[in-house]
């Protein structure tokens, strides 16, 4: 990236680098997760407040990170902090260990949004969910071989940390690509037992299924690749019926997606409906919690009233009311006439203003996604798969991301936007100028280079 970019990000953010250093003592790396870094160092932040964020060194920024997406309220919703200390207040305590009554609650709350969720067990994260999504897939189709898709991230667990972004040397024909391994320390087992698809690639994924009809049992899917590239509509129907021919269990994950793109998830979109569903996210209303749903006769596997035995599933904090509250409450106003369409309303204005200012300024910038999340790629290809998403030119993409950061505006490098029912038509507004001006300032730098 251009120096003098990252030399403004050093001199204006010495707070964050300070502390950065120091938990980079005792963190390696600095950061709580792979995917919380980017370079030179990532942001700390001291405080929030609806669609804003403020970090260490006193800048504030609109955030579209949204911790990741999961925000959907903005941050301390008054009703989600209302609800939480609610549980302070009548319960006395965090978590009972046992139920409260509150759980149920929210599972039938899910089921009014997702018609193919018959039942519902939490679990505390996305990863969670699909760990145990996967886990009851193989148990119901008695076939232990997985097929996910390249590209695609399902949380960071053995079965699917394969191929989440592979480097095209090693990841085969993009109509057959190979299992990559995502990650030191994977037992060869996994990738031996993951098949990876193409997405939006019907033809070629039937192939490859009907090749492995006897091993596989499940097929887990983003229904939005990596949140925002939507399958077709036909894939995704072909994909239902051939699974079904198949005897597999299709799992979406709807993590990112669920209440996202919306209400009802990708499944409300495309109006199909998956075996099994992976929620996680926005279901917790900012604080942990992850869920897996679907078809009575799967989910009931995990009933410890079952005889001969059942998928193991358990969690300490599994359906905690701290975590449900904040689920039900955040899901309440969603719910609430014209809330989520204004969420709707002003991704789709933002999107538009986007793409204009960086074509005005020269650029062919797209914007990609379905309902309140998008990406920006500089890119004038079409984007249908991990492939054609990568082919995208990133380094335009991060100086954007850098210069945005200087005018108030925040996502984590290269990361999606998200938008919350927080971001009002002043902070649109202010996002606005801040592309206008960042759009301007790459072209200029494009100049000098
Ligand atoms: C599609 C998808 N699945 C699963 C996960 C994992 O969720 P979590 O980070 O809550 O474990 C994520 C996280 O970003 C995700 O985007």
């Amino acid at each position: 990236m251009d120096t003098a970019l990252v030399t403004r990000y050093e001199s204006r953010t010495v707070e964050s680098k300070r502390l950065y250093d120091a938990a980079r003592r005792v963190i390696p790396g600095g950061v709580e997760g792979s995917i919380k870094h980017y370079s030179p160092y990532p942001l700390t932040f001291a405080r929030a407040h609806g669609p804003l964020l403020q970090d260490v060194d006193g800048h504030e920024y609109v955030d579209y990170l949204l911790s990741f997406g999961a925000l959907m309220l903005g941050h301390g919703h008054p009703a989600v902090v209302d609800a939480t200390r609610r549980v302070w207040r009548d319960y006395g305590t965090s978590a009972f260990g046992l139920a409260s009554p509150l759980e149920a609650q929210l599972a039938e709350v899910v089921q009014g949004f997702f018609p193919s969720v018959e039942e519902l067990r939490f679990t505390n994260s996305g990863l969670e969910a699909t760990l145990l999504a996967v886990r009851l897939g193989i148990a119901a189709s008695g076939r232990d071989v997985v097929a996910k898709f390249e590209g695609h991230y399902h949380g960071g667990h053995e079965q699917v940390l394969v191929s989440v972004s592979p480097d095209l040397d090693r990841a085969g024909p993009a109509r057959h690509p190979a299992a990559v391994p995502a990650s030191l320390g994977l037992p060869e087992h996994f990738a031996q037992h993951t098949v990876v698809l193409p997405f939006n690639d019907y033809e070629a994924c039937e192939a490859i299924l009907t090749a492995e009809r006897d091993r596989v049992g499940v097929v887990v899917m983003e229904p939005m690749e990596a949140g925002y590239v939507a399958a077709d509509r036909a894939f995704v129907q072909q994909l239902r019926e051939l699974t079904t021919r198949l005897g597999m269990v299709l799992v979406f994950d709807e993590v990112k997606t669920g209440f996202r793109v919306r209400l009802g998830g990708a499944q409300e979109y495309y109006g199909v409906k998956a075996d099994l569903t992976a929620l996680g996210k926005i279901l917790g209303g900012g604080l942990p919690i992850g869920a897996v749903g679907g078809k009575r006769e799967i989910l009931e596997l995990t009933s410890p009233l079952r005889k001969g035995g059942a998928v193991f599933h358990s969690g300490t904090f599994n359906g905690n009311p701290l975590s449900v509250s904040a689920g039900l409450a955040t899901l309440e106003l969603l719910k609430a006439p014209g809330v989520f369409q204004g969420v709707l309303d002003a991704t789709d204005r933002l999107r538009r203003s986007i793409e204009q200012l960086g074509r005005e300024a020269g650029f062919p910038v797209q914007t990609i996604g379905v309902g309140t999340v998008f990406d920006v790629l500089f890119s004038e290809g079409e984007v249908k798969n991990y492939r054609s998403r990568i082919a995208a030119d990133k380094d335009s993409r991060l100086a954007l991301d850098f210069l945005l950061m200087e005018r108030g505006v925040f996502s984590k490098p290269l990361n999606r936007f998200s938008l919350s029912a927080a971001h009002g038509d002043d902070v649109i507004a202010r996002t606005e100028e801040a592309f206008r001006d960042s759009f301007q300032s790459l072209r200029d730098l494009a100049a000098a280079t």
